[in-house]
Protein backbone atom coordinates (compact mmCIF):
# COMPACT_ATOMS: atom_id res chain seq x y z
CA UNK A 1 0.00 0.00 0.00
CA UNK A 2 1.36 3.27 -0.77
CA UNK A 3 1.65 6.16 1.54
CA UNK A 4 -0.33 9.49 1.15
CA UNK A 5 1.83 12.44 0.83
CA UNK A 6 1.64 15.29 2.61
CA UNK A 7 2.68 18.71 1.98
CA UNK A 8 3.45 21.45 5.53
CA UNK A 9 4.89 24.62 4.78
CA UNK A 10 7.22 25.86 7.36
CA UNK A 11 6.79 29.74 7.49
CA UNK A 12 4.86 31.70 4.64
CA UNK A 13 7.74 32.67 2.67
CA UNK A 14 8.96 29.50 1.69
CA UNK A 15 10.10 26.18 2.86
CA UNK A 16 7.95 23.10 3.00
CA UNK A 17 8.46 19.38 4.53
CA UNK A 18 7.23 16.55 2.70
CA UNK A 19 6.45 13.43 4.24
CA UNK A 20 5.08 9.77 2.85
CA UNK A 21 8.40 9.74 0.09
CA UNK A 22 11.27 7.72 0.73
CA UNK A 23 14.37 9.01 -1.18
CA UNK A 24 16.29 5.96 -0.34
CA UNK A 25 14.08 3.73 -2.45
CA UNK A 26 12.99 5.05 -6.63
CA UNK A 27 9.99 7.66 -6.97
CA UNK A 28 6.62 6.56 -8.73
CA UNK A 29 6.00 8.81 -11.69
CA UNK A 30 3.31 10.94 -8.97
CA UNK A 31 5.63 11.41 -6.20
CA UNK A 32 8.15 12.90 -8.98
CA UNK A 33 5.51 15.22 -9.95
CA UNK A 34 3.86 16.09 -6.45
CA UNK A 35 8.01 16.93 -5.70
CA UNK A 36 8.52 18.66 -8.51
CA UNK A 37 5.76 20.77 -8.12
CA UNK A 38 6.34 21.27 -4.27
CA UNK A 39 9.84 22.40 -5.37
CA UNK A 40 8.78 24.91 -7.64
CA UNK A 41 5.96 26.12 -5.30
CA UNK A 42 8.19 26.65 -2.15
CA UNK A 43 11.58 26.75 -3.65
CA UNK A 44 13.01 24.28 -0.93
CA UNK A 45 11.56 20.91 0.46
CA UNK A 46 12.48 18.90 3.59
CA UNK A 47 12.16 15.24 3.75
CA UNK A 48 12.94 13.25 7.67
CA UNK A 49 13.78 10.08 8.26
CA UNK A 50 15.64 8.89 5.28
CA UNK A 51 17.56 6.29 6.89
CA UNK A 52 20.92 5.60 5.56
CA UNK A 53 20.40 7.30 2.33
CA UNK A 54 23.65 5.86 0.46
CA UNK A 55 25.52 8.72 -1.69
CA UNK A 56 24.38 6.33 -4.90
CA UNK A 57 20.41 6.80 -3.88
CA UNK A 58 20.85 10.64 -2.88
CA UNK A 59 22.75 10.66 -6.57
CA UNK A 60 20.56 9.03 -8.29
CA UNK A 61 17.65 11.72 -6.48
CA UNK A 62 19.99 14.58 -7.70
CA UNK A 63 19.99 12.84 -11.16
CA UNK A 64 15.88 13.33 -11.43
CA UNK A 65 16.46 17.13 -11.95
CA UNK A 66 19.83 17.15 -14.07
CA UNK A 67 23.77 16.58 -14.09
CA UNK A 68 25.31 16.49 -11.07
CA UNK A 69 28.00 19.38 -10.34
CA UNK A 70 32.14 17.93 -9.35
CA UNK A 71 32.97 21.37 -7.21
CA UNK A 72 35.89 23.37 -8.84
CA UNK A 73 37.66 24.08 -5.43
CA UNK A 74 36.28 21.10 -2.75
CA UNK A 75 36.97 17.29 -3.07
CA UNK A 76 34.09 15.08 -3.07
CA UNK A 77 33.79 11.34 -1.84
CA UNK A 78 36.53 9.43 -3.50
CA UNK A 79 34.09 6.89 -5.27
CA UNK A 80 31.26 9.62 -5.11
CA UNK A 81 33.35 12.80 -6.50
CA UNK A 82 29.47 14.79 -7.18
CA UNK A 83 28.80 13.88 -3.48
CA UNK A 84 30.91 16.87 -1.41
CA UNK A 85 31.39 16.09 2.26
CA UNK A 86 30.60 19.15 4.48
CA UNK A 87 31.90 18.64 7.59
CA UNK A 88 32.82 20.62 10.87
CA UNK A 89 34.59 18.99 13.23
CA UNK A 90 34.49 20.46 16.91
CA UNK A 91 38.06 22.19 16.91
CA UNK A 92 37.04 23.72 13.82
CA UNK A 93 36.34 27.81 14.05
CA UNK A 94 34.84 28.09 10.58
CA UNK A 95 31.99 26.20 8.48
CA UNK A 96 31.39 25.78 5.28
CA UNK A 97 28.38 27.90 4.06
CA UNK A 98 28.44 30.31 6.77
CA UNK A 99 27.13 33.46 4.97
CA UNK A 100 24.33 34.22 2.94
CA UNK A 101 25.13 32.44 -0.83
CA UNK A 102 23.57 30.58 -3.64
CA UNK A 103 25.68 27.71 -4.64
CA UNK A 104 27.87 27.95 -7.67
CA UNK A 105 27.56 31.18 -8.59
CA UNK A 106 30.27 31.78 -9.59
CA UNK A 107 30.42 29.43 -12.37
CA UNK A 108 29.22 30.10 -15.94
CA UNK A 109 25.95 27.74 -15.61
CA UNK A 110 25.57 27.77 -11.86
CA UNK A 111 23.61 25.14 -9.83
CA UNK A 112 19.92 24.41 -10.05
CA UNK A 113 19.80 23.11 -7.21
CA UNK A 114 21.55 21.13 -4.19
CA UNK A 115 20.32 18.03 -1.98
CA UNK A 116 21.80 18.42 1.61
CA UNK A 117 21.71 14.51 3.31
CA UNK A 118 22.75 15.16 7.26
CA UNK A 119 24.60 12.04 8.42
CA UNK A 120 25.52 13.66 11.99
CA UNK A 121 24.45 16.90 13.63
CA UNK A 122 25.23 19.07 16.55
CA UNK A 123 23.09 18.53 20.04
CA UNK A 124 21.96 21.89 19.33
CA UNK A 125 22.61 24.66 16.68
CA UNK A 126 23.57 23.99 13.49
CA UNK A 127 20.09 24.89 11.79
CA UNK A 128 20.32 26.49 8.13
CA UNK A 129 18.33 28.95 7.18
CA UNK A 130 17.08 29.63 3.20
CA UNK A 131 15.96 32.90 1.95
CA UNK A 132 13.54 33.41 -1.35
CA UNK A 133 14.74 35.75 -3.77
CA UNK A 134 11.78 36.21 -5.54
CA UNK A 135 9.96 37.53 -2.68
CA UNK A 136 12.57 39.66 -1.95
CA UNK A 137 12.76 41.28 -5.48
CA UNK A 138 8.83 41.49 -5.80
CA UNK A 139 8.92 44.05 -2.20
CA UNK A 140 11.32 46.30 -3.87
CA UNK A 141 9.44 49.45 -5.31
CA UNK A 142 8.89 50.10 -9.03
CA UNK A 143 11.32 52.85 -9.19
CA UNK A 144 14.42 49.88 -8.08
CA UNK A 145 13.04 47.33 -10.19
CA UNK A 146 13.42 49.17 -12.87
CA UNK A 147 17.03 50.44 -12.27
CA UNK A 148 18.30 46.88 -11.92
CA UNK A 149 16.42 45.57 -14.91
CA UNK A 150 19.49 46.56 -16.95
CA UNK A 151 21.96 45.35 -15.22
CA UNK A 152 24.39 42.52 -14.92
CA UNK A 153 26.56 41.64 -11.65
CA UNK A 154 30.37 40.10 -11.54
CA UNK A 155 30.66 36.71 -9.81
CA UNK A 156 33.91 34.97 -8.66
CA UNK A 157 34.75 32.03 -6.25
CA UNK A 158 37.96 34.59 -5.94
CA UNK A 159 36.74 36.03 -2.95
CA UNK A 160 35.49 33.40 -0.66
CA UNK A 161 37.55 30.33 -1.30
CA UNK A 162 40.98 32.30 -1.37
CA UNK A 163 43.02 31.99 1.27
CA UNK A 164 41.48 34.78 3.01
CA UNK A 165 38.17 33.39 2.65
CA UNK A 166 35.75 31.73 4.81
CA UNK A 167 35.41 28.70 2.64
CA UNK A 168 39.06 27.81 1.95
CA UNK A 169 40.06 28.59 5.48
CA UNK A 170 38.11 26.92 7.38
CA UNK A 171 38.53 23.25 8.32
CA UNK A 172 41.39 20.87 7.73
CA UNK A 173 38.23 18.47 7.73
CA UNK A 174 37.37 19.04 3.86
CA UNK A 175 40.09 19.00 1.09
CA UNK A 176 39.77 22.72 -0.61
CA UNK A 177 42.02 24.21 -3.18
CA UNK A 178 42.87 28.10 -2.97
CA UNK A 179 40.89 30.09 -5.80
CA UNK A 180 42.72 33.16 -5.48
CA UNK A 181 42.66 33.28 -9.71
CA UNK A 182 39.28 31.81 -9.98
CA UNK A 183 37.40 33.17 -13.57
CA UNK A 184 34.23 35.92 -13.31
CA UNK A 185 31.41 35.42 -15.08
CA UNK A 186 28.39 37.72 -15.65
CA UNK A 187 24.56 37.05 -14.62
CA UNK A 188 21.76 39.48 -14.70
CA UNK A 189 20.64 41.01 -11.39
CA UNK A 190 17.10 40.23 -12.35
CA UNK A 191 16.81 36.47 -12.70
CA UNK A 192 13.82 35.24 -14.34
CA UNK A 193 13.18 31.44 -13.18
CA UNK A 194 13.82 28.83 -16.14
CA UNK A 195 10.49 26.90 -15.00
CA UNK A 196 8.12 28.91 -13.19
CA UNK A 197 8.67 32.17 -15.35
CA UNK A 198 9.18 34.64 -11.94
CA UNK A 199 11.43 36.88 -11.58
CA UNK A 200 13.96 37.29 -8.50
CA UNK A 201 17.00 38.53 -7.58
CA UNK A 202 20.22 36.99 -8.77
CA UNK A 203 23.34 38.13 -6.64
CA UNK A 204 24.74 37.03 -3.00
CA UNK A 205 27.21 38.23 -0.53
CA UNK A 206 29.37 35.46 -1.23
CA UNK A 207 30.55 35.36 -4.66
CA UNK A 208 29.30 38.73 -6.53
CA UNK A 209 31.84 40.89 -6.64
CA UNK A 210 30.73 44.47 -8.41
CA UNK A 211 27.82 45.34 -10.94
CA UNK A 212 29.70 45.07 -14.37
CA UNK A 213 31.08 48.08 -15.87
CA UNK A 214 31.28 49.70 -12.47
CA UNK A 215 34.16 49.69 -9.78
CA UNK A 216 33.60 47.89 -6.13
CA UNK A 217 33.32 50.98 -4.79
CA UNK A 218 30.81 52.91 -7.09
CA UNK A 219 29.02 49.26 -6.63
CA UNK A 220 29.26 48.82 -3.00
CA UNK A 221 26.09 50.85 -1.77
CA UNK A 222 23.84 49.36 -3.64
CA UNK A 223 24.90 46.15 -3.34
CA UNK A 224 24.81 46.48 0.60
CA UNK A 225 21.27 47.85 0.07
CA UNK A 226 20.62 44.62 -2.01
CA UNK A 227 21.84 42.22 0.49
CA UNK A 228 20.60 43.83 3.85
CA UNK A 229 17.30 43.72 2.29
CA UNK A 230 17.20 40.18 0.27
CA UNK A 231 17.93 38.53 3.79
CA UNK A 232 14.91 40.24 5.34
CA UNK A 233 13.19 37.72 8.09
CA UNK A 234 9.87 38.19 6.06
CA UNK A 235 11.56 36.30 3.21
CA UNK A 236 13.25 33.74 5.35
CA UNK A 237 12.53 30.10 6.51
CA UNK A 238 14.73 27.73 9.12
CA UNK A 239 14.99 24.30 9.20
CA UNK A 240 16.02 22.42 11.93
CA UNK A 241 18.19 19.21 11.13
CA UNK A 242 17.47 15.73 12.52
CA UNK A 243 20.01 12.87 11.60
CA UNK A 244 18.77 11.30 8.24
CA UNK A 245 16.70 14.64 7.24
CA UNK A 246 17.40 15.95 3.75
CA UNK A 247 16.76 19.27 2.29
CA UNK A 248 16.37 20.31 -1.33
CA UNK A 249 16.90 23.59 -2.65
CA UNK A 250 16.62 26.06 -5.29
CA UNK A 251 19.43 27.90 -5.91
CA UNK A 252 18.21 29.67 -8.83
CA UNK A 253 15.74 31.56 -6.63
CA UNK A 254 16.94 30.99 -2.81
CA UNK A 255 19.94 32.30 -0.76
CA UNK A 256 21.10 29.95 2.32
CA UNK A 257 23.02 29.97 5.09
CA UNK A 258 24.55 27.37 7.57
CA UNK A 259 24.62 28.86 10.81
CA UNK A 260 27.75 28.50 12.64
CA UNK A 261 26.60 27.93 16.31
CA UNK A 262 27.77 24.66 17.76
CA UNK A 263 31.39 25.22 18.99
CA UNK A 264 32.75 22.05 20.11
CA UNK A 265 30.23 19.81 18.92
CA UNK A 266 30.60 18.06 15.15
CA UNK A 267 28.50 18.18 12.07
CA UNK A 268 28.61 16.23 9.20
CA UNK A 269 26.72 16.60 5.44
CA UNK A 270 26.71 15.43 2.44
CA UNK A 271 25.82 17.53 -1.16
CA UNK A 272 24.78 17.00 -4.08
CA UNK A 273 24.72 19.39 -6.15
CA UNK A 274 22.09 19.42 -9.84
CA UNK A 275 23.80 21.61 -13.18
CA UNK A 276 21.59 24.28 -13.90
CA UNK A 277 21.56 26.92 -17.10
CA UNK A 278 23.03 30.16 -17.56
CA UNK A 279 20.66 32.72 -16.18
CA UNK A 280 18.72 34.69 -18.14
C1 LIG B 1 26.00 24.75 1.93
O1 LIG B 1 26.19 25.94 1.80
O2 LIG B 1 25.82 24.01 0.96
C2 LIG B 1 25.97 24.14 3.32
C3 LIG B 1 24.65 24.28 3.97
C4 LIG B 1 24.63 23.64 5.33
O3 LIG B 1 25.60 22.96 5.70
O4 LIG B 1 23.64 23.79 6.05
Amino acid sequence: MSRSIDIAPISGALGAEISGIDLTQGLTPDALKTVKKAFLDYHVIFFRDQENLTPDRQKAFGQLFGSLNVHPYVAGMSEHPEVMEIIKEPEDKLNFGGGWHSDMSFQEYPALGSILYAVEVPSYGGDTLFSNQIAAYEALSEGMQTLLEGLTAVHSASREHSARGASAQSRKSMQAVEAENAPEFEHPVIRTHPESGRKGLYINPAFTLRFSGMTKRESKPLLDFLFDHARDERFTCRFRWRPNSVAFWDNRCCWHYALNDYPGERRHMRRVTVNGDRPI
